[in-house]
């Protein structure tokens, strides 16, 4: 099962993402992850990366094209992926057929979640993220048991870079001009499924598999 999951900024695709990879078996691929390990470790890519990331633009086609060529080439891809982020224009979704197509692949469900901005704002300004683990809260809607720390791993919470709210408002402006044509672009395929992400988180995750297992039963 090849899964993409597009939405704006905090609609939610990494808190439902860690879901779909339990019950699934399958990798998430975050181009934003593998971006932010490369600026924290200071490798080339990160260098170049961390100024469109800090200013909310989007890093270069070409560079995030070659990190994904790469990564679906590793073995946990073979049954199934979830690309998170991952296309964001239209010329990633083209380059990212032209890599299927030649490994006799395709891309099964694109799963749509959209969000109001007022409610992606108020996400984004109050999501946390553990150093050590990874894993997202929210200061109002996710809080962990005691402020700023883990409750998985008890790792310090930290805030990203890129949500204070002026990035936040240049994010949701390059979702709309650059990614949002996606929506057009994979519902012409006749794949994508629209998803109400201003429900609850566990309301979302049913709604998602409903409409991956709807896909899995017409390809068969
Ligand atoms: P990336 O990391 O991909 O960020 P994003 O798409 O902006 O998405 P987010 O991670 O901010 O949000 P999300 O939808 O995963 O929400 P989450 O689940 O965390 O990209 C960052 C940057 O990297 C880009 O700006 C760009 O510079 C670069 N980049 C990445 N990919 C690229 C590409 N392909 N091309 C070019 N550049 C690229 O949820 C958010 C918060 O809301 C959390 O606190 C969570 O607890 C809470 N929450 C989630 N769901 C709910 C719910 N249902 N109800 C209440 N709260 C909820």
């Amino acid at each position: 099962m090849n899964l993409i999951l597009l939405g704006p900024p905090g609609a939610g695709k990494g808190t439902q993402a860690a879901s779909l990879i339990e019950k699934y078996s399958i990798p998430q691929i975050s181009t934003g992850d593998i971006l932010r390990k490369a600026v924290k470790e200071k490798t080339s890519l990160g260098i170049k990366a961390k100024s469109y990331m800090n200013s909310g633009n989007l890093v270069p086609d070409d560079v995030v094209v070659g990190i994904i060529k790469d990564r679906l080439a590793e073995a946990d891809c073979s049954k199934g992926f979830i690309l998170d982020g991952f296309p964001r224009t239209i010329v990633q979704a083209e380059k990212l057929d032209e890599m299927l197509t030649a490994e006799d692949k395709k891309i099964d469900k694109v799963l749509n979640v959209a969000v109001e901005d007022e409610v992606l704002i108020k996400r984004l300004t109050g999501r946390r993220i553990c150093k050590d683990c990874g894993i997202g809260f929210h200061v109002i809607f996710a809080p962990p048991t005691n402020e700023g720390i883990c409750d998985k791993c008890s790792g310090e919470l930290f805030q990203r870079d890129d949500d204070e709210e002026d990035t936040i408002i240049s994010r949701l402006g390059v979702y709309k001009n650059q990614t949002s044509p996606l929506i057009d672009f994979y519902t012409r395929k006749g794949i994508l499924a629209s998803i109400q992400g201003n429900n609850a988180v566990d309301k979302i995750f049913s709604d998602m598999c409903e409409a991956i297992e709807g896909s899995m039963v017409d390809n068969s």
